[in-house]
C-alpha cells in the first residue's frame, strides 16, 4: 500500500520466485485490446498507438514476455500471441480511473506535452499511480528468468525500475520513454518530481527519442536525486550521458524510436493495394487533391490546427473545395478523460462548420472518421493520399509521418510536418510549419499541394531514405545491444564520456 504516497522499497529480494523468460517488456497496454462482444464473446483487437505499433514487431522476432493491462476493467486473460508469452495485470474500475485516466493521462501526458492543458494534481491519483507500478514490478519479478533483460515502456510505468531493482537485482532493466521529457521548469511543477526521478533511476539504461530529453532528464537528476544526498538518501553525480547512483552507473541516452519500414514499404506495393488506393481515390469523386490526416483523437496532434488552416484556406479560395477532399481518420482514445471529451466535441463542430461552409450535397470537404482503420486499408489511404497532414502542438516522435513516407515507394505525396515531434529532427525534407503559426501552416500546405513533380520526387526520396534505412528493427537493436553490453566495468569505463547516442548522430537527416 502506498498510503503515505512514498515509494518504499518494497522488501528483501531474497525469495522472489523468477519465472523463465530471458527477455520481458513490461508496457500499460498488452499488444492487444480486450474487447466484450454484446453476445459475450471475447474479441482481441490491436491496441491503439505508436508503442505497440513499435514494439509488435520486436517481439514477433525475438521470443519473450510481455507484461501489460488487457485495457478492460477486472481482467486477467492472457490473450494466445504467437512465440509471446503474456502475462496480464489486472485493474480495477478505481485503478483505471487514478492510475490510468488520472495520472497517467490528467497528469502526466499533459504535463510532458507542453502543459497544452493544465495538468491536474491529485494525491489519490498519485497512491494509485505508486500502488499500479507495485503490481506491475511484481508480475514482472515473477516472468523474468535469473539475470533476464527487462525493458520498461513509457510514462505509466516510471516507478517500476526502481521497484523491480528491489525485487530483483540480478535484472538488467530498460526504460524507454515514448513521449517527450519535458522542459526543467515544467517538470518542477510534480509534486512527486524527486520520486519520479528516483523511479527512473532504478533502470540501468533510460532512452529518449531526442538528446533534449536526455539534457532535461539529466540535469533533473543532479538536481533532484541529488539534493535527496543531504537527507541521506541517493547520492547522484551526473556528467554528458552517466549518472553514478551510489555504487551503480546509469546510462541515459537518445534512440529516435522507428517502424517497420521494409514490412510496409513491401505491402504498400501490393497489387490489392494499389487497387485498393485506386478505389478510394474514386470513392472520394476523384478529387485533384486527397488531403489527409491519421491520429489517435488527442489534443495532442493539432487536427485542429489543421482544420482551421484548411478553413481560412478555403475562406481565402486558395484552396478550391470542389478539387480538395480531407480525410481525418481518428481512433478514440482516453473517451473518460474530460480534455478528450472537450477536444472531440471542438473538432466535430469545426469539421460541421467547414463541411456546412463549402461542402455541397453528397460532396463534403471534409470526410471524418471516428474509429480506427484496419491495416490494409490505412496503407491504401498513405498511398493515395496527395498531401499528409501531421501537425502536433507537441509529439515525441510521430510515427504516422515514417508510416506514410514508407507507403510512398512511388515517390509521390507530399508531407507537411509540425516543427514540434521528435520526427521533424529526421525528416528533413518534409513541408514543415510551427503549428502555433497559422500562416505558416497554411502556407506550408499550399506549397505541398502546389509542388511539381520534380520538387515532390526529390522531397520524397531524401525522406525514404532515411525512414528505409533506420527502421524499428535498428532502433530495438541500438537499445538492447547498449543494455546487454552494460556491466558495471563497461559502465564505469564510459563514465562522463559522451551522451549515448542510439542513432540520432548516425542517422543524421534526410538529406
Ligand atoms: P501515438 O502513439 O501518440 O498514437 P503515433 O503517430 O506515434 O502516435 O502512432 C500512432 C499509431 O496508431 C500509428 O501506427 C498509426 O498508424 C496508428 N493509427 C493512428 N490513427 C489510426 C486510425 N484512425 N486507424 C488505424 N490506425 C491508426
Ligand atoms: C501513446 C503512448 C502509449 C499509449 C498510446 C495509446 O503512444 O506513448 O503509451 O499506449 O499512446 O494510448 P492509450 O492511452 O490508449 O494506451
Amino acid at each position: 500500500m502506498a498510503e503515505s504516497g512514498h515509494v518504499s522499497n518494497g522488501g528483501t529480494t531474497a525469495e522472489q520466485p523468477k519465472g523463465d523468460a530471458q527477455f520481458v517488456v513490461v508496457a500499460n497496454r498488452l499488444p492487444v485490446d480486450k474487447e466484450v462482444l454484446p453476445d459475450g464473446t471475447v474479441n482481441w483487437k490491436r491496441s491503439p498507438g505508436g508503442l505497440v505499433t513499435a514494439l509488435e514487431p520486436i517481439l514477433r522476432a525475438q521470443t519473450g514476455a510481455w507484461v501489460g493491462w488487457s485495457g478492460i476493467a477486472d481482467s486477467d486473460d492472457n490473450p494466445d500471441i504467437e512465440g509471446v508469452e503474456i502475462y496480464a495485470v489486472p485493474l480495477s474500475t478505481r485503478e483505471i480511473a487514478e492510475y490510468y485516466e488520472g495520472f497517467s493521462n490528467a497528469t502526466l501526458w499533459p504535463l510532458y506535452h507542453d502543459v497544452i492543458v493544465k495538468p491536474e494534481y491529485h494525491r489519490e491519483w498519485w497512491n494509485t499511480y505508486v500502488e499500479v507500478n507495485r503490481r506491475f514490478a511484481e508480475k514482472t519479478a515473477a516472468a523474468a528468468a535469473e539475470g533476464a533483460i527487462v525493458w520498461i515502456q513509457d510514462y505509466q510505468l516510471q516507478l517500476v525500475p526502481k521497484m523491480l531493482r528491489m525485487l530483483r537485482p540480478d535484472l538488467k532493466i530498460g526504460f524507454f520513454l515514448h513521449i517527450p521529457f519535458p522542459p526543467v521548469e515544467l517538470f518542477m511543477q510534480l509534486p512527486w518530481r524527486t520520486e519520479i526521478v528516483e523511479g527512473l533511476l532504478g533502470a540501468d539504461l533510460i532512452g529518449f527519442h531526442l538528446p533534449g530529453g536526455a539534457q532535461n532528464f539529466l540535469f533533473l537528476a543532479r538536481r533532484l536525486a541529488g539534493q535527496a544526498t543531504s537527507k541521506g538518501s541517493v547520492g547522484v553525480r551526473s556528467r554528458f550521458g552517466v549518472v553514478q547512483v551510489g555504487f551503480r552507473t546509469v546510462r541515459v541516452g537518445a534512440f529516435p524510436i522507428s517502424i517497420d519500414s521494409g514490412e510496409l514499404d513491401a505491402n504498400s506495393r501490393s497489387k490489392q493495394i494499389r487497387n485498393r488506393a485506386l478505389e478510394i481515390r474514386e470513392e472520394l469523386g476523384n478529387p485533384k487533391t486527397i488531403m489527409l490526416g491519421v491520429d489517435r483523437l488527442d489534443y495532442t496532434k493539432g487536427i485542429d490546427v489543421r482544420l482551421k488552416a484548411l478553413s481560412e484556406l478555403l475562406a481565402e479560395k486558395r484552396i478550391d473545395p470542389e478539387q480538395t477532399v480531407m480525410v481525418q481518420l481518428a481512433t478514440p482514445s482516453r473517451e473518460r478523460v474530460d480534455s478528450y471529451v472537450r477536444m472531440r466535441a471542438g473538432i466535430e463542430q469545426l469539421v460541421g462548420n467547414i463541411n456546412g461552409a463549402y461542402g455541397s450535397v453528397g460532396q463534403p470537404v471534409i470526410q471524418y472518421l471516428h474509429r480506427p482503420v484496419p491495416r490494409d486499408e490505412l496503407i491504401a489511404f498513405f498511398v493515395a493520399a496527395d498531401v499528409m497532414l501531421v501537425t502536433p502542438l507537441r509529439d515525441g516522435m510521430n510515427l504516422v509521418a515514417k508510416e506514410y513516407v514508407a507507403c510512398r515507394s512511388d515517390l509521390g505525396g507530399a508531407l507537411v510536418l509540425s516543427e514540434f515531434t521528435g520526427a521533424a529532427a529526421e525528416l528533413r525534407s518534409a513541408y514543415q510549419a510551427n503549428p502555433y503559426d497559422l500562416d505558416g501552416v497554411k502556407d506550408a500546405i499550399v506549397a505541398a499541394v502546389e509542388q511539381t513533380q520534380d520538387e515532390g520526387r526529390r522531397r520524397m526520396r531524401a525522406l525514404r531514405r532515411q525512414v528505409l534505412t533506420h527502421n524499428v528493427t535498428k532502433w530495438a537493436e541500438s537499445f538492447l545491444g547498449t543494455l546487454s553490453s552494460l556491466s558495471e566495468t563497461a559502465a564505469d569505463a564510459n563514465r562522463g564520456v559522451h551522451l549515448v547516442d542510439g542513432g540520432s548522430e548516425s542517422s543524421g537527416r534526410d538529406e
